[in-house]
């Protein structure tokens, strides 16, 4: 019989990656979504199980867990991270799950001015004392951020447009943390205790990306920095909610300071094949990024 697992946010960017992985590698999968519609119906066209259940409320997540291995553990950049982990542990106690793979940030950290930065700390740390075997997953910065709301727009016109200066990271695709989310849940043993960095293959500052942008997408892109304060009040008239503004203000301060920096090959150790680069993703989603 195979493992079962639970993927919450399944229909999130790094859910919805781990479920795909996760069935490739064999697994039980039970995707939990908070309401049913097209993106839960593609989940089950996948293979997967899918249960409601909301991670604020305690017994909806009781439920998804009854029978359950293993469990991913994600929650967006919004309010209520701290009670969605303490339910979520609750659960886990009362279900006797064995491993939570936890979802945390490479910015995770009590002294960030980012409220998500320290409320993602402290998750860490309620999980850690929870006694459950629990391994955290620090990523730096997704690919994803090209393609979210607040930048696409200039990407499509031609502008890399970040309050970074010279910082420096390795962007990682939702699709390949999916992979490492996968091999984890399948065999855990190793890294029980532990916190894994994920980043992509190649450092760069943002300078680098925009050639890398221009070179995959065959246009000129170029970054435009900007101070953190400008792009903050720009993106909330965007109508992006405060909270991820808030997050940005401190993140970006973080970012600059390096707290993002560095690369790693943990993706590739996990799975046997590398995170893509900025070029792969960008060709992959050239149609979005060109605006076609
Ligand atoms: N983006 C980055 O560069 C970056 C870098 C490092 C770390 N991170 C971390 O990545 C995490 C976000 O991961 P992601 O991008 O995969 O998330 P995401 O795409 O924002 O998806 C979040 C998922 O959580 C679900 N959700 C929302 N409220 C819920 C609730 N009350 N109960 C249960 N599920 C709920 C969403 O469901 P609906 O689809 O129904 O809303 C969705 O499936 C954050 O913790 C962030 O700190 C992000």
């Amino acid at each position: 019989m195979s493992k079962k697992v639970l993927i919450t946010g399944a229909t999130g960017d790094t859910g919805r990656a781990a479920v795909r992985e996760s069935i490739a590698l064999g697994l039980d999968v039970r995707a939990m979504v908070r309401r049913r519609g097209a993106r839960s119906e593609a989940l089950e066209a996948l293979g997967a199980e899918v249960v409601i259940g909301d991670l604020l409320e305690i017994n909806t997540i009781r439920d998804a867990m009854k029978g359950v291995d293993a469990a991913y553990l994600v929650w967006p950049v919004q309010p209520g991270l701290i009670n969605a982990t303490v339910n979520f542990a609750q659960a886990a106690k009362e279900t006797g799950l064995k491993t939570v793979i936890n979802l945390s940030q490479r910015s995770a950290n009590r002294e960030s001015s980012s409220d998500s930065s320290r409320d993602t700390y402290i998750a860490e740390e309620i999980l850690n004392w929870s006694g459950l075997a629990v391994i955290h997953l620090r990523p730096t910065y997704f690919l994803e951020w090209l393609l979210y709301p607040w930048q696409l727009p200039y990407l499509q016109q031609g502008v890399l447009r970040m309050p970074v200066g010279k910082g420096r990271h390795s962007p990682i695709a939702a699709d390949d943390q999916g992979r490492a989310i996968a091999a984890l849940l399948k065999n855990p043993e190793a890294h029980i205790g532990t916190t894994i960095p994920l980043s992509g293959p190649i450092e760069m500052d943002h300078e680098q990306m925009a050639a890398e942008l221009s070179e995959a997408l065959g246009r000129k892109i170029v970054f435009q920095d900007l101070p953190i304060d400008e792009y903050c009040n720009s993106i909330e008239a965007m109508g992006v909610p405060p909270y991820i503004v808030q997050h940005l203000g401190g993140a970006m301060v973080d970012y600059q300071n390096g707290h993002m920096s560095g690369a790693d090959n943990n993706v590739e150790k996990l799975t046997g094949r590398r995170s893509m680069t900025v070029g792969e993703f960008a060709r992959l989603h050239a149609d979005k990024l060109n605006g076609a």
